[in-house]
């Protein structure tokens, strides 16, 4: 790892690497799995599975896909993008022809070039190697660009008097089914670029309430919300008063996520459907 590196590897529990940030002094994922995790906090939970199910189920019937003719995601504080990876990969094996958009947003363009040095589950390897790779070449490039070097010490490093404290940029990946965009950028700053009411599941995973206050605000989950389809469900791992509040008053009904290893599960939301009284015209 570079000296100037602010992350330091670990593996968890199912075998799947994470890192620990030294300048929030958390990790990315809990110690039961960074896959696990993302497997059930929010690809299942957000009930994507079922999603590329009913999608397939009428393309036996049609040979076009009705009902989703895209599964649109936005992955808040994407990271080490395993919760973008696990959604691809568990959509496809239900559905190799579903086509998927995926918006992610990140501030730091140095954690995505870690992304070919995570250990990951055999069955995963494919998502890392063909999908996330490009992506962390283009954040590598992004780097050296606006003068921050290198972070691992197998990579060339570019010296710079000046570690700029922060990088912004885009990284793109376009195939046949698959289209993602990743904003490097605060992810407050990102959120108002997208459009409204646009997105079938939405993963909520920046780092913890107390050490990340700011993403975790009334203001910010409420844009955050605003891109949710009406049906679709917004993850997170976090079980705190303020996430509750925030997303209760950003008008979710809230559901409980799975416990894992936990005491209770993390917020589970999605937006409140208007009652008919409300849609009924006033006499
Ligand atoms: C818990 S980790 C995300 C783990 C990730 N979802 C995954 O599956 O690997 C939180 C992420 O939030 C990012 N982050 C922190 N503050 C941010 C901000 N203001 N805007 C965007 N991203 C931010 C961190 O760089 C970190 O990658």
């Amino acid at each position: 790892m570079d000296i100037n590196s602010p992350f330091v590897r670990e593996t968890t529990l199912d075998g799947s690497s994470t890192y620990k940030n030294l300048e929030y002094n958390e990790t990315y994922h809990s110690s039961i799995g960074a896959y696990t995790e993302a497997l059930y906090k929010h690809v299942l939970a957000c009930k994507l599975d079922e999603l590329a199910n009913s999608s397939l189920a009428e393309t036996s019937v049609e040979p076009a896909i009705l009902s989703f003719p895209v599964i649109r995601i936005l992955d808040v504080c994407f990271g080490l993008a395993y919760n973008s990876g696990v959604a691809i990969q568990k959509i496809w094996e239900i559905n190799p022809a579903q086509r998927i958009e995926i918006i992610g947003l990140e501030n730091d363009a140095a954690i995505i070039a870690e992304l070919p040095n995570i250990e990951v589950p055999e069955d995963y390897l494919f998502i890392r190697d063909s999908i996330m790779k490009p992506l962390a070449e283009q954040a590598k490039k992004l780097l050296v660009a606006s003068g921050r070097g290198a972070v691992h010490q197998d990579d060339e490093k570019v010296e710079s008097e000046v570690l700029q404290p922060s990088t912004i940029g885009e990284l793109n990946l376009l195939t046949e089914n698959l289209n993602m965009r990743i904003l490097i950028n605060d992810a407050r700053n990102a959120v108002t670029e997208i459009e409204d009411d646009y997105f079938d599941a939405i993963f909520f995973d920046p780092f913890s309430p107390k050490t990340c206050p700011v993403l975790w605000t009334e203001e910010f989950i409420a844009a955050v919300v605003s891109k949710a389809k009406p049906k679709a469900y917004i993850s997170t791992y976090s079980s705190a008063r303020i996430a509750k509040d925030s997303f209760s008053k950003a008008g979710c009904e809230l559901f409980e996520g799975p416990k894992l290893n936990r005491r209770n599960g993390g917020v589970l939301a999605r937006k409140k459907s208007l009652a008919v009284s409300t849609l009924l015209p006033k006499p």
